[in-house]
């Protein structure tokens, strides 16, 4: 399947140590790339690559950069083509899991508590990064003969709202009922546009960037939470962590040589309905 093949591909993963991040990891090296992950913690990162390269017999790298400061991504960008040469690939997946400490009287998830201050963190990890990783990452993509592909990590909940009656606590007053915060929206929306701005961009230098909007993954929600998500989703079950590792390399590999600016729903259907 040599249309799949990410052979002798340099392909920076963001958010790599986490529930998705690793999984986008061994898409990569499973399909023959090598994997450069970025994330916050560099023990985390170090124990990941040894196990990777001692596992597919690659020379993949971590590098711990915050995406929202632009001077640890420039130099862990040098750092990259000094070792390697060069980049093909890069999937933007870092994103803030939405979480807002509480106390006993407020909710700070709500809209009418949302701190402003958190606003700011959310939209910096998410939108800011994404740009910063497209302004270092991207551009050195973009100076390869041949292109490469940029692949931005969006959500269901970047086309649809999120249907707060899911997150709702029974008798808990509706002053402090929990929320998915506006933030979610705003960032997995802004990823769709900055996809569509970039997919243009450097389309002359064949850079393809596409969007994947990815539903609900598993991972031990309560069964009353995951019995009324699957209601809304017509094949009835939330995704496995795997399920994502087919449309990564499609989307980074020459299988998907003409699609560019597009936004990929991978959500078992629950966009359709
Ligand atoms: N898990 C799901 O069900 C699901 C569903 C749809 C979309 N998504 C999207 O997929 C992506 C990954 O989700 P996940 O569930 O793996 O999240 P996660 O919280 O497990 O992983 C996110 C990773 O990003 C890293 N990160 C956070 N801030 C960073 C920063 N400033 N610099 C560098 N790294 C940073 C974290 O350390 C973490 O390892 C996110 O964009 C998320 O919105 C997830």
């Amino acid at each position: 399947m040599d249309l799949f093949s990410l052979k002798d591909k340099i392909v920076i993963v963001t958010g790599a140590s986490g529930l998705l991040g690793r999984e986008h990891v061994a898409a990569i090296a499973d399909a023959g790339g090598t994997p450069v992950l970025l994330d916050l913690n560099e023990e985390i990162l170090n124990k990941q690559v040894s196990d990777l390269n001692s596992k597919y017999e690659i020379d993949a790298s971590a590098f711990s950069v915050d995406i929202t400061d632009e001077d640890q991504i420039d130099k862990s960008c040098k750092a990259i083509i000094a070792k390697y040469g060069k980049i093909d690939g890069l999937v933007n997946n870092a994103a803030n899991n939405p979480k807002v400490e509480n106390t006993t009287d407020i909710n700070f998830s709500r809209l009418e508590n949302f701190p402003s201050n958190v606003w700011h963190m959310d939209l910096d990890v998410a939108l800011k990064g994404t740009f910063l990783c497209i302004k270092y990452y991207g551009f050195e993509i973009s100076k390869n003969v041949d292109g490469g592909s940029i692949v931005n990590i969006s959500s269901d909940l970047g086309l649809i709202s999120p249907d707060q009656r899911l997150y709702r606590v029974d008798g808990v007053e509706e002053s402090m009922q929990p929320v998915k915060p506006i933030t979610y929206s705003v960032v997995k929306t802004g990823i769709i546009g900055i996809t569509k701005y970039v997919s243009t961009y450097w389309a002359h230098r064949n850079v393809r960037c596409n969007v994947v909007c990815p539903g609900g993954v598993e991972n031990n929600q309560n069964e009353e939470f995951v019995s009324e998500l699957i209601k809304r989703i017509p094949m009835n079950r939330m995704a496995h962590k795997t399920e994502y590792h087919g449309v990564i390399i499609f989307l980074l590999s020459l299988a998907s040589s003409y699609i560019n600016g597009a936004t990929i729903s991978a959500d078992g259907g629950r966009t359709a309905w």
